[in-house]
């Protein structure tokens, strides 16, 4: 396929609407065309993994910004916004935290500390916090998740979270971030619930991230996306598409690129349709590196382009979309 005439941010700039990608950092450092693509293509950028607690913290006393502040630098340099990730999570916490016996007190000043200091080292530079990433769990009734934050905080947790990262930050975009609560179901329902009592009690929150981890056979019903946006708008909130792949069966063929490029494009103009849904953010962009063949065994070629960084059916499906 042709390289692109116009990059997919140019196209969707006029609307006000950022097209993103996460940043798998190695590759941003050390691969010139993984730079150039990024630099071209997107204007919001997420951190895939740099801006974890795994990351940030080698331990209990350290920050390591190093990496993170490349990325930040980075997006300054090329006019992008940058998507924090993420400062609460259950996952990609350092051994040190994940075994440390503390009092509930010390679990408390531990997680404030770490809001604290990582929302001020980034202030005025990222403009969206994923402050609280999937906290719900579907295999638990759609309650809160059993996490060492709940063990030790309490369900409170995520309102206090969402209030340190806007005190040490009153400009962010404040985010609860999950996934499989895109369309209309049950853990949607819950995520409902949980950021309208927020909202009721006053706690500084701003959007909900919809992940949006598809394939072909397994995803929400587009329908149900619009009218779970619609309805966190009129709860006040705006939402974004945070990581969104198309994952394909293997061997993929042409057949299976097509049915990829309509959903990529379904999943865009939904976006685009609602007026509250500011962004749209794939996790990655070349099918060079993504978690997915990683995860989802038997499943590749989840991105906008291959791995040889020329764009796919998916990419000019989203020209198309931007272009109408
Ligand atoms: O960097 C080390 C490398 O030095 C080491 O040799 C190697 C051995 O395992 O691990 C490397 O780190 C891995 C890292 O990805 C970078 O590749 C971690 O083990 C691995 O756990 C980590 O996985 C990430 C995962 O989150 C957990 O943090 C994925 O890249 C990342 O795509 C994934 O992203 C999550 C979002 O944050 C939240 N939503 C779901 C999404 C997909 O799981």
């Amino acid at each position: 396929m042709s390289h692109p005439a116009v990059a997919l941010r140019t196209l969707a700039a006029p609307r006000g609407f950022h097209i993103g990608t996460a940043v798998a950092f190695p590759h941003l450092r050390h691969n010139r065309r993984y730079a150039a693509t990024l630099a071209r293509e997107f204007s919001m950028l997420t951190a895939e993994n740099t801006m974890k607690w795994a990351a940030l913290r080698p331990d209990r006393q350290r920050y390591d910004f190093t990496d993170a502040d490349y990325l930040a630098r980075f997006a300054a340099a090329n006019h992008q916004v940058l998507r924090g990730h993420t400062l609460l999570w259950h996952q990609a916490l350092p051994a040190w935290l994940s075994s440390a016996s503390l009092s509930n007190r010390q679990w408390e000043n531990t997680l404030r500390n770490h809001i604290d200091i990582v929302v001020h080292h980034f202030r005025g530079q990222v403009q969206t916090w994923d402050v609280v990433n999937e906290a719900i769990d579907e295999n638990k009734g759609c309650a809160l998740r059993d996490s060492l934050w709940l063990a030790h905080l309490g369900p409170d947790y995520i309102a206090r979270a969402f209030r340190w990262a806007h005190a040490a930050d009153p400009a962010a975009r404040l985010y609860y971030n999950d996934y499989g609560a895109e369309g209309m179901n049950r853990k949607s329902d819950a995520v409902y619930r949980l950021v309208s009592g927020l909202l009721e009690h006053g706690v500084p929150m701003h959007g909900v991230g919809l992940q949006m981890h598809v394939s072909p056979e397994d995803h929400p019903r587009l329908t149900d996306v619009a009218r779970n946006m619609r309805r966190l708008g009129k709860a006040g909130l705006a939402v974004q598409v945070t990581e969104l792949d198309v994952r394909l069966k293997t061997p993929v063929t042409p057949k299976k690129l097509a049915e990829q490029a309509r959903l990529y494009r379904d999943i865009l103009q939904i976006c685009l349709d609602n007026k509250n849904c500011t962004a749209c953010v794939t996790w990655g962009f070349t099918d060079a590196y993504s978690w997915v063949p990683g995860f989802f065994k038997g499943y590749d070629q989840a991105l906008l382009f291959d791995a040889a960084y020329r764009p796919k059916p998916a990419y000019q499906a989203w020209t198309a979309a931007l272009t109408k």
